[in-house]
């Protein structure tokens, strides 16, 4: 009989998510779901969403259908319906998303979300079968006081807090430091490894069980960029990427995902 050992980090498929952030009316969405899916959907190995604003959800859920790339909402509520304006609940989410990006730093720098609220969200995307895509990541103040692992270590224990086992592996983690998000200033591979072997994994076993926290996905975000994609994702513990600025550019979107395909 042949065994096969697999290398830790290939049971884990790889996976990029582009946040479009705040960027992009229905129309130039549109056109950028048309410039980049068929270059996409050729890459089959890597699983791929696109994550832009609400209001073009509906539109790009319906060119995205067959295509293998998953839709993802920037954010969603926990609450089912009600009194709420202005905010999305996990039910209208699921309509047209596969995946929902919980918990950025920019949620929580500017709309005061929390390990609490955080965690809502994250049982919220569990009774309603939405994936939830994690965010984590430690300020530059926390990074220059050597606080990245006592911050990130809690923001997961807290923010997947009474999560279920059977629902765990579904979640993916995104490591994004938040001095790296947007300043063209990203995290080196090993640096960043280092935090998802130290402390992520570490803290997801603690929460799973090891078998479980080997399985779940944990991406680096933070000024990826199609000429360091292959930096982190030759990193043993790194499954993808969290994309920003960059998935806004067919050419580097593109070309980070098919580094992943590599992996
Ligand atoms: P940038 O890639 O623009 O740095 O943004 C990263 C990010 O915040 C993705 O969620």
């Amino acid at each position: 009989m042949v065994k096969i050992l697999w290398k830790g980090n290939k049971m884990r498929t790889p996976f990029v998510a582009g946040n479009w952030k705040m960027n992009k009316t229905v129309e130039e969405a549109r056109n950028l779901v048309y410039s980049m899916s068929a270059k996409l959907r050729e890459i089959q190995s890597v699983e791929k969403v696109l994550c832009p604003p609400f209001t073009s959800l509906l539109a790009i859920s319906g060119l995205l259908e067959g295509t293998g790339i998953g839709l993802g909402a920037q954010n969603m509520y926990w609450e089912e319906k009600g009194a709420f304006t202005g905010e999305v609940s996990p039910a209208m989410v699921k309509e047209l998303c596969q995946y929902a990006i919980i918990g950025h730093s920019e949620r929580r720098a500017y709309f005061g979300e929390t390990d609490e609220t955080v965690n809502k969200k994250v049982k919220a995307a569990q009774t309603f079968d939405v994936t939830p895509i994690v965010c984590v990541g430690e300020t530059l103040e926390q990074y220059e006081s050597n606080r990245t692992s006592e911050v990130v270590a809690r923001q997961i224990k807290f923010g997947l807090a009474d999560v279920s086992p059977a629902f765990a592996p579904r979640i993916v983690v995104a490591y994004e430091p938040v001095w790296a998000i947007g300043t063209g200033k990203a995290s080196s591979g090993e640096n960043a490894n280092g935090v998802v072997s130290k402390v992520i994994r570490p803290a997801l076993t603690e929460l799973f069980g090891a078998q479980t926290a080997q399985a779940i996905r944990v991406l680096y975000g933070g000024s990826v960029t199609a000429s360091n994609a292959s930096e982190f994702f030759g990193q043993s513990e790194i499954d993808g990427a969290l994309v920003g600025g960059a998935s806004l550019k067919v050419d580097e979107f593109v070309a980070i995902t098919m580094a992943a395909s590599k992996r």
